[in-house]
């Protein structure tokens, strides 16, 4: 029998309407569009506005485009992953709600929690149900509703973060193609640096938490910072070097959105070419949990199949890692 790979076979994605700027941003606190250009290199993010929305109803929307896309039917799915650090609610999982909302009945669903590697972390867990054998079509979800944990009196964060979703899906196949390999880390110790201190069951949600803010993040951006760019950097490089990739070999990287300056760290340890770096930070921000599926589904057109991507993210916990994969499809096909 042939080995079973595990590909992706379409995206989809979904950013709300409403677009904070940083002169909006500037209004709230003392920042300015050139200080958070320079420093971070964000133009603008998306803001999921509207009482009562949340995580699931942006990954819902990923989902149905996902299904729409790829001539799926719900009832198809045989799992649904969502990585997010935002969910509707502690319990139950937000995977389950997007699976109610998009009338997924047939399938099993949790979440995944890994920082701003979610999604990473997801497409490892993802491909290993499918090369398993027992699962056809896993959908994996990166959503966060960043802006319900950002405090925006805050300017050393309030600037960072925006609200959006991504999806693909997971299906199998007998070519040698697509997920070929992973180098996923993480340090525990490093939550000091980057966590949410209130509403979990060390310090459950009180008065007196919210009155300290700490139902929002909390981060402290040098330590993360320079961790980020050794951990970006270090592991992409050593991805590379395991499979004898050059720069010219390598078609993209795949970077998360946390800092232009973390990204361009990385690119120029890996010696890539510039135009090989997809890059959308200035227009959506840090979406933790959707920066990697957001990027797929803009370069969607310019992806063909057998080209070597990297992927590589950094996040809280800490948690770091790379992926290599080569692409499945022509994308100027869809
Ligand atoms: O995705 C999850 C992982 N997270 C990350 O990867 C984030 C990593 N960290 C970072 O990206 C950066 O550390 C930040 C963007 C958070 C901050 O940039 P920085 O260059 O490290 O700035 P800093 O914290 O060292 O602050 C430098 C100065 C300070 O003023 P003083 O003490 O030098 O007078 C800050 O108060 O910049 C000030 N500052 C600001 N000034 C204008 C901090 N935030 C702002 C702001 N506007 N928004």
């Amino acid at each position: 029998m042939s080995k079973i790979n595990a590909i992706i076979s379409g995206i989809g994605a979904y950013v709300p309407d409403y677009i904070l700027t940083n002169n909006e941003i500037a209004t709230m606190v003392d920042t300015s569009d050139e200080w958070i250009m320079t420093r971070i290199g964000i133009k603008e993010r998306r803001i999921l506005k509207g009482e009562g929305l949340g995580t699931s109803d942006m990954g819902v929307k990923a989902v149905e485009q996902l299904l729409k896309k790829t001539n799926t039917k719900a009832d198809e799915i045989d799992l649904l992953i969502c990585t997010t650090v935002t969910p509707d609610m502690q319990f139950p999982a937000t995977a389950n709600i997007i699976c109610d909302k998009a009338g997924i009945k047939n399938a099993f669903s949790f979440d995944l929690n890994a920082g701003c590697s979610g999604f990473l972390f997801g497409m490892s867990v993802a491909s290993k149900f499918i090369t398993s054998g027992q699962y056809k079509k896993v959908v994996l979800v990166g959503a966060d509703k960043m802006s319900s944990i950002v405090d925006y009196t805050d300017r050393s964060v309030s600037p960072i973060f925006g609200d959006g979703a991504g999806a693909v899906l997971f299906e199998p196949t007998t070519e040698d193609i697509g997920f070929i390999d992973e180098m996923l880390h993480v340090d525990g110790a490093g939550r000091t640096h980057l966590h949410q201190k209130a509403g979990g069951s060390v310090k459950p949600a009180s008065h007196e938490s919210i009155d300290a803010k700490e139902h929002f993040i909390y981060q402290e951006g040098q330590p993360v910072f320079k961790a980020a760019v050794k951990g970006m950097a270090d592991i992409s490089v050593d991805m590379m070097k395991k499979h004898n990739l050059t720069n010219d070999s390598i078609n993209w990287l795949v970077p998360h959105q946390a800092n232009l300056r973390i990204i361009s760290a990385t690119a120029k340890r890996m010696n890539l070419q510039p135009e090989k770096v997809m890059i959308n930070i200035e227009k959506f921000g840090n979406t933790t949990d959707a920066t990697l599926p957001l990027l797929l589904w803009e370069w969607e057109k310019q992806l063909k199949k057998g080209d070597n991507l990297i992927f590589s993210t950094f996040g809280a916990g800490f948690t770091w890692g790379a992926i290599y994969y080569k692409w499945a499809y022509d994308g100027d096909k869809i």
